[in-house]
């Protein structure tokens, strides 16, 4: 796996010597590829997506979730994963299931992370793949698109994602024994599009503007209504990619144990140790899970900055949180 990484990384070396660059968040540059700023020499990076553009084959039952980060994409994972598996572990005791044992991150794989690996864990033959990534759509590769596979796309309040954003990146610098970003600096960064994937505004009306173009290809959902709303979302999500509950399930009340299942107060207790096959710590992908811790970072100045630009990228679309 890692002799495979050294190769894809080297081999883009000089492409990404010609981008304009800016500040990481966790460490080193971020690299302005297609319009939207990435990541080097991690495990999400513009290598990867350079590598996929180039090699990645998609099958035409595939499912993917997109989101920026930081929009809650383990939950999203984790529901996703528990709604098409739910036959498969129903019968067993409930400690077998995958979610009480590993991070949602080692159940469902980003394509960025799974191009050095040869198959994904927990996909079975006959069933659709299900993959997440963070990729903006302008940038996808081309096979995703052209086969006709359904989309997810889960997008959050651009304040809170702000705030976790900043949260995760500190989190990865302590481990890392990196000095702390303050939160002015996340601000200013943010407001200007520079974080990884971003500029958020983009990468979210990309996406937006396909759901509305092509409803059957892409689902568009919020972090903020899947909240407020979680069983008809849950509900929406199984049938939007072909497995919708069946009656005697509702009854049943299976959505309910899904949706517990995948709750932060679960999951988070799941995670409290141990590390993600990749290194990273479990815990770092669970903090507060709310809507609108926000207001408990942002000035007021800063807040009706962030609205003006908000209002001025997302003018005559329907996106509200
Ligand atoms: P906060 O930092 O605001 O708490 P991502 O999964 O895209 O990295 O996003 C992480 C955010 O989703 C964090 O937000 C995290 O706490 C929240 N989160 C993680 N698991 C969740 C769950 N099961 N339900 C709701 N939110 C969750």
């Amino acid at each position: 796996e890692r002799a495979n990484m050294t190769l894809t990384f080297d081999r883009y070396k000089d492409r990404l010597q010609m981008l304009s660059k800016g500040k990481g968040w966790i460490t080193g540059n971020l690299y302005m590829y297609q319009g939207f700023w990435h990541q080097s020499m991690r495990r999400i990076s513009i290598e990867t997506v350079m590598a996929l553009q180039e090699t990645f084959k998609a099958h035409p039952k595939d499912i993917y979730l997109v989101t920026l980060p930081k929009s809650g994409t383990t939950w999203l994972k984790a529901l996703m994963f528990a709604i098409v598996n739910r036959n498969r572990y129903k019968n067993n005791s409930l400690s077998t299931h995958p979610l009480l044992i590993s991070n949602p991150h080692d159940c469902l794989p980003f394509i960025e992370t799974e191009i050095y690996r040869n198959t994904p864990t927990y996909v079975h033959e006959n069933e659709p793949r299900l993959f997440a990534t963070h990729i903006p759509y302008n940038s996808l590769p081309q096979s995703i698109l052209e086969s006709g596979c359904r989309l997810i796309y889960l997008c959050r309040n651009p304040k809170d994602v702000l705030v976790s954003m900043f949260h995760f990146a500190n989190k990865l610098r302590d481990k890392s024994g990196g000095t702390m970003m303050a939160f002015e600096e996340a601000f200013e960064s943010f407001s200007k599009g520079v974080m990884p994937l971003g500029p958020y505004w983009d990468h979210v009306k990309g996406y937006h503007e396909v759901s509305l173009e092509d409803p059957r290809k892409v689902l568009f959902v919020t972090y903020e209504d899947m909240k407020m709303d979680t069983v008809n979302h849950v509900k929406r999500l199984a049938k939007f990619v072909g497995y919708p509950f069946t009656e005697k399930e509702e009854v049943e009340g299976v959505v309910q144990e899904i949706i517990r299942l995948c709750s932060f107060e679960n999951l988070s207790e799941v995670n409290k140790h141990g590390n993600l096959r990749d290194g990273i710590p479990n815990n770092v992908f669970f903090r507060k899970g709310e809507v609108g811790d926000w207001a408990n970072h942002l000035t007021d100045e800063m807040s009706q900055n962030l609205d003006r630009i908000t209002k001025e990228k997302f003018h005559g679309l329907d996106i509200s949180f």
